[in-house]
């Protein structure tokens, strides 16, 4: 996909990096690309560490321990998605913060729009969803620094991952992800460079955003593209799922729902793992 296939693991494509590198708009943005790689998020935690700026971004060809929310596991096989990871060091509070997972999800599909691709929603609150399937899934981990003025922890470094399926996997997916993953081109690429345009696209997109936190207008076109708005969701608590009705989202990216007895609790991010209680579309 990003013409690294011969690649060992960790190993750097200088010409696809050249040609990726070229793409973006935002100063900030400066891309590493790879064509094997154990996890993106993994590789840039110590680059972090050591002091990479804010805008470093790794991409993938593949990952072998890609990973997912909730300790699962992303499928990431080669030839097929796009897997990368954008280091971000945001002058925000610990609750604005938890706002870069819904605005990559805005990102991307706005990323999707370019490729004429209008119709992606969003599950609450990470994944994008294509024609009923889930195409992409993003996962922010937060590196938190010293206990600021109100008490609670500052975020020195956000390490954003993005994973996106672009054409289906050579022998499909796997039985366990089968009956939901999708891809974004079931055929094929559009154009041998798409890869790389969609990555160049996700970053330019997601940064053009980030500058504007913590401003919430981008959550107008979450709400526009919400998926579970208006549709009956599980709640998986750990006593065992509760059906409830999702209302709308809040102006902190929360999900209102409301229970049968008609009271409503928002649920904040990472709370609890929310399904659709019947198939949506
Ligand atoms: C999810 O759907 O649960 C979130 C998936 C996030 C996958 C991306 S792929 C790039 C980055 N590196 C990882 O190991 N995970 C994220």
């Amino acid at each position: 996909m990003l013409g690294t296939e011969s690649l060992r693991e960790n190993e750097r494509c200088p010409g696809a990096e050249a040609r990726l590198n070229a793409l973006f708009t935002d100063p900030a943005l400066s891309a590493r690309v790879y064509g094997l790689v154990g996890s993106t998020n993994e590789l840039l935690k110590p680059l972090a560490r050591d002091g990479a700026p804010e805008g470093t971004l790794l991409v993938a060809d593949r990952q072998t321990a890609g990973k997912g929310t909730r300790g699962r596991s992303f499928y990431s096989p080669k030839a097929s998605g796009l897997y990368l990871s954008l280091l971000l060091r945001p002058r925000l509070t610990l609750a604005e913060v938890t706002l870069i997972t819904p605005l990559a999800a805005v990102a991307v599909a706005e990323a999707l729009s370019g490729f004429g691709i209008a119709d992606a929603r969003i599950k609450w609150v990470n994944d994008i969803y294509l024609h009923g399937r889930k195409v992409c899934g993003i996962l922010a981990e937060n590196q938190l620094g010293p206990v600021g003025e109100d008490a609670l922890p500052t975020v020195s470094s956000v390490v954003l991952g993005i994973g996106i399926n672009l054409v289906p996997p050579e022998g499909g997916f796997p039985e366990e992800i089968r009956a939901v993953a999708g891809t974004v081109f079931p055929d094929a690429l559009p154009t041998p460079d798409a890869a790389e345009r969609m990555a160049a696209a996700i970053a330019n997109r997601f940064m053009a955003r980030y500058r504007t936190l913590p401003n919430t207008a981008f959550l107008a076109e979450y709400r526009a593209r919400s998926l579970l708005t208006g549709h009956d969701v599980l709640l998986m608590r750990p006593e065992g799922p509760v059906r409830v009705h999702a209302t709308g989202i809040d102006d902190h990216a929360g999900l209102i729902v409301r229970h049968p007895d008609g009271h409503t609790e928002t649920i904040t991010c990472g709370d609890v793992s929310v399904r659709p209680a019947d198939p949506v579309h």
